[in-house]
């Protein structure tokens, strides 16, 4: 009886000591996909940040640009019990995760949040009502990336449509440079024809990616759209396949590649390597799209911990922090975007970033402030992956666009 007791004792006075540490240092496993140069900077800022606050951050960083292998490795965690305190999910998951009744809500540390973030974007962080998503900043993916010098070596200046573009890339090619820097994976050949898409205007963007109208999918437009993917493939180097979005911009930061079409992530790698706006490369909205903006968000969203239905302390100091103030623009400098918050001074950031802001408040007011489909800001995943497989399939051969084009229609259906 004794010994049972003293037993006893000992474990509890063992659970005393843990719950102690448990609380005077909650640790939170934290998945996401930033592993390159400029993305491991930002993400750092939340780090420390966090650890100032006593919280012991472990970070399970799933390397793979616009997060397939992260997303993947996400699920295994879960249906293993082993969920962890955040992950990065943006658009329409985070409602899909919110279902699955696996999620907490964060609402205690939303509170001025309706007030400050564009209400699409507002609506995409939450689901039944309640937040569940912490949003970072907002990236624009419609942009052209242009080595300076290698831009006034061949004399020519950032082109504002196709044939202007079309010109460029001969000079680039002419001089010795890859023209077309280019990234060969998936979602990356994704974001070229999704710019592409947008250049046909505005409503053809809405009408083809966030309707997806047969009509506009199967029209003459959308197989110029082909047409022109088709022609800009002709840039690409023979080395492209497989090739990291890091590794295509760091083509045109050392000057053997041109232009790269990629959201402005690409801008943490510029700033990584000391290179400054206007002076070693240029940012221009990519032809033809310059009254318009598509955008990905990226956020945290939190999962149950021990199952419990609320969300733990450090979960909502996390949420919080995402929604700072100064957390927003040290994080935004880093990583090339610019804040969510609409209360942030856009005082220390970069031209790029200040056209960014610029246009994001116009195309908000003309309602040409689109989500992305190719970082999968707007579709089920499953629509995103149907089309993401036969635009990446056009852009690794020499396929019909006709039959490209027909394929794309049949995947838009896939729900
Ligand atoms: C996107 C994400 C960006 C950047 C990019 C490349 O999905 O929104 O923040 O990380 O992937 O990894």
């Amino acid at each position: 009886m004794k010994r049972t007791l003293m037993s006893a004792a000992i474990v509890a006075s063992t659970l005393a000591t843990s719950a102690q540490v448990a609380s005077a240092a909650e640790s939170l496993s934290v998945l996401h996909w930033w592993t390159s140069g400029g993305e491991s900077k930002a993400i750092r800022v939340l780090k420390d940040d966090m650890d100032k606050q006593g919280y012991e951050w472990k970070d399970f960083a799933v390397a793979g640009g616009a997060g397939a292998a992260a997303m993947t490795a996400l699920k295994t965690q879960v249906m293993s019990g082993n969920a962890p305190s955040a992950a990065q999910i943006k658009g329409p998951l985070i409602q899909d995760w919110a279902d699955q009744g696996v999620l907490v809500d964060i609402d205690k540390s939303a509170t001025d949040w309706k007030a400050q973030l564009p209400a699409q974007i507002n609506k995409t962080m939450m689901s039944k009502g309640h937040y569940v998503a912490a949003p970072f900043s907002v990236h624009r993916i419609n942009w052209l990336w242009i080595n300076k010098a290698a831009l006034d070596k061949v004399g020519g200046k950032p082109p504002t449509t196709w044939p202007e573009f079309f010109a460029l890339a001969d000079k680039f090619r002419a001089a010795g440079i890859t023209p077309v820097a280019r990234g060969g994976q998936p979602w990356q050949d994704m974001t070229i024809w999704e710019t592409v898409v947008l250049s046909q205007g505005a409503d053809f963007y809405r009408k083809a990616m966030i309707d997806l109208d047969q009509k506009t999918l199967t029209s003459p437009q959308m197989l110029q759209v082909f047409q022109t993917a088709r022609k800009i493939q002709g840039y690409f180097d023979k080395g492209s396949t497989g090739r990291d979005w890091n590794l295509a911009t760091a083509m045109v930061i050392n000057g053997s590649g041109g232009m790269q079409f990629m959201g402005d992530w690409a801008k943490g790698e510029f700033a990584n390597a000391n290179k400054k706006a206007d002076v070693d490369y240029i940012c221009a909205a990519a032809p033809g799209t310059s009254n318009a903006f598509t955008y990905t968000v990226d956020s945290f969203v939190f999962f149950q911990q021990n199952g419990k239905k609320e969300a733990t302390l450090g979960q909502l100091a996390l949420a919080k922090t995402i929604m700072s103030p100064a957390f927003q623009e040290q994080f935004s400098l880093y990583k090339g975007s610019i804040p969510v918050r609409q209360d942030v001074s856009m005082d220390k950031f970069d031209a790029c970033a200040k056209k960014s802001y610029a246009d994001e408040q116009t195309t908000i007011k003309s309602n040409t402030f689109f989500p992305s489909f190719a970082f999968g800001d707007v579709q089920s995943s499953a629509t995103e992956g149907a089309i993401t497989d036969v635009v990446t399939g056009f852009m690794n051969s020499n396929e019909d666009p006709q039959e490209a084009m027909r394929k794309v229609a049949a995947a838009a259906k896939v729900k």
